[in-house]
């Protein structure tokens, strides 16, 4: 299996292969996805949520991106690692984003990172490209700006959203990412930004028409926690395997069935 590159993911696009994308945050996950053939894994600032038990992405640090970000990179082999550039390690100005952006293939280990907004980060892409440093794009609903979207909600429905967005495609595009993550959309918008763009576009809840798609792995394996929202699947429960296990283990235990002789030396 040929290491994927954003060149690969380019040509992917070309020839009309779909492209595939989950997040990771520890190093046997990364194993196991990368296993399966899974092309890029995301060390996503979801792991704010999923993994620390944070109420949003906003509290994310650096630190905690560079350690899960590590663990990830030393997993694969193949897939290419996206490091997430978390909230106010890139909105405060170009240097500190350079710097961040560098941490995270310096110290992470990844190959790539990635950021949301659209023109109003143009430049900060820009910077971030230019220094060698991969960029992917992130527009839709972006968690790291709850406040102004006021929850998360659709984007884009309206003309003028929707306008701001093909706009802000547009500019992330321009700025020279090499993939974007379209999140939230109607399915009409992903397929009018994916046919307009020349790089690859990675939906979430954007619908069939994207270049590839993207998933929370707690979501696919049915094991967060109770806000399930409708572009999630699920593609087993988990929760529901692990509870049997822990409550099996706690029974054999208390009735003093286990460890049985085979577990046990001599
Ligand atoms: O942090 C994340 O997991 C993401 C995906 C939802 C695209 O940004």
């Amino acid at each position: 299996m040929d290491k994927i590159t954003i060149l690969s993911l380019q040509q992917m696009k070309e020839e009309k292969k779909k492209i595939t994308m989950l997040t990771a945050y520890d190093f046997p996950t990364a194993q196991i996805l990368d296993h399966c053939g899974v092309d890029m894994l995301l060390v996503g600032d979801s792991v704010g949520n999923t993994m620390l038990g944070y109420e949003n992405t906003l509290p994310v640090t650096m630190e905690e991106m560079v350690h899960h970000t590590k663990a990830v990179v030393k997993g694969r082999k193949r897939a290419l690692v996206v490091a997430d550039m978390p909230f106010m390690s890139y909105q405060v100005s170009v240097e500190e984003a350079k710097k961040n952006a560098g941490r995270l293939i310096k110290e992470g280990g990844a190959e790539t990172v990635k950021v949301e907004g659209g023109e109003n980060i143009e430049t900060v892409i820009r910077a971030i490209c230019e220094i060698d440093i991969p960029v992917m794009g992130h527009i839709g609903l972006t968690p790291q700006s709850i406040h102004r979207m006021g929850g998360y909600h659709v984007q884009g429905k309206e003309e003028k959203q929707r306008e701001k967005l093909l706009a802000d495609a547009l500019a992330v595009e321009r700025a020279g990412a090499f993939a974007l993550v379209l999140e939230v959309i109607p399915v009409s918008l992903a397929q009018e930004i994916t046919t307009l763009l020349k790089i690859p576009t990675i939906g979430i809840g954007a619908g069939l028409h994207c270049d590839g798609q993207v998933l929370v792995i707690n979501d696919l394996l049915g094991i967060s926690a109770e806000f399930r929202p409708k572009f999630i699947k699920r593609y087993v429960n988990l929760q529901d395997i692990i509870g049997k296990a822990v409550k099996d283990f706690i029974s054999e235990v208390k009735e003093g069935k286990f460890p049985e002789e085979k577990h046990s030396f001599k």
